[in-house]
């Protein structure tokens, strides 16, 4: 399919990939926040932050928030998961910035853009930096993480573009553990 050829195609792809991936890979968290994202609300926008349970998430698995009228991705990592994402050298990286909004200007290295200490909580903006689809996760694609089927960006279990025209690594929001089972959002 040909695509990206004007303003609106970006559109057009997801909505052609969302349909077409869902027989591929089993998920559904990948539709809706997206269309939520292209339409956000008003009232939506406006809330400035939220208090996420977390409680009910197990080890390797994601829960999928709508923030702001995006997907924020909040994945509770297996050791395997972490270990990858922290043996990775900063130079096998495209973008080598944490881009992570609680602590700018740190490099990418995994314990910049994890939540916590052990790295077992990963918290970021679920959208492609490439032209803002929600990327798929459970260990998709190349490196573990994430897979983006609009145009095939591949993201590490860190979040990281690894591969693809993604320019840079997932958006990490401003993020808070308010007890054990809160995270608060913005
Ligand atoms: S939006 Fe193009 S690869 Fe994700």
């Amino acid at each position: 399919m040909s695509h990206a050829d004007d303003s609106a195609g970006s559109r057009r792809d997801f909505l052609y990939y969302a349909t077409a991936g869902a027989g591929v890979v089993a998920t559904s968290a990948a539709v809706w926040p997206l269309v939520n994202q292209m339409n956000p609300s008003a009232d939506v926008r406006a809330l400035a932050s939220i208090d996420v349970d977390i409680s009910g998430i197990a080890e390797g698995s994601q829960l999928t928030v709508l923030w702001r009228g995006k997907p924020v991705f909040i994945r509770y990592r297996t050791a395997d998961e972490i270990k990858a994402a922290q043996d990775v050298a900063l130079g096998d990286l495209v973008d080598t910035t944490s881009n992570n909004n609680n602590q700018p200007e740190t490099d990418a290295s995994d314990a910049n853009r994890a939540l916590d200490k052990e790295g077992k909580w990963l918290v970021m903006m679920g959208v492609c930096t490439h032209l803002g689809c929600v990327p798929l996760g459970d260990g998709a694609g190349d490196f573990g993480g994430w897979f983006c089927p609009c145009h095939g960006s591949q993201y590490d279990t860190s979040g990281r573009i690894r591969k693809g025209p993604a320019p840079r690594n997932m958006e990490v929001p401003v993020a808070a553990f308010t007890n054990e089972t809160t995270i608060k959002l913005g």
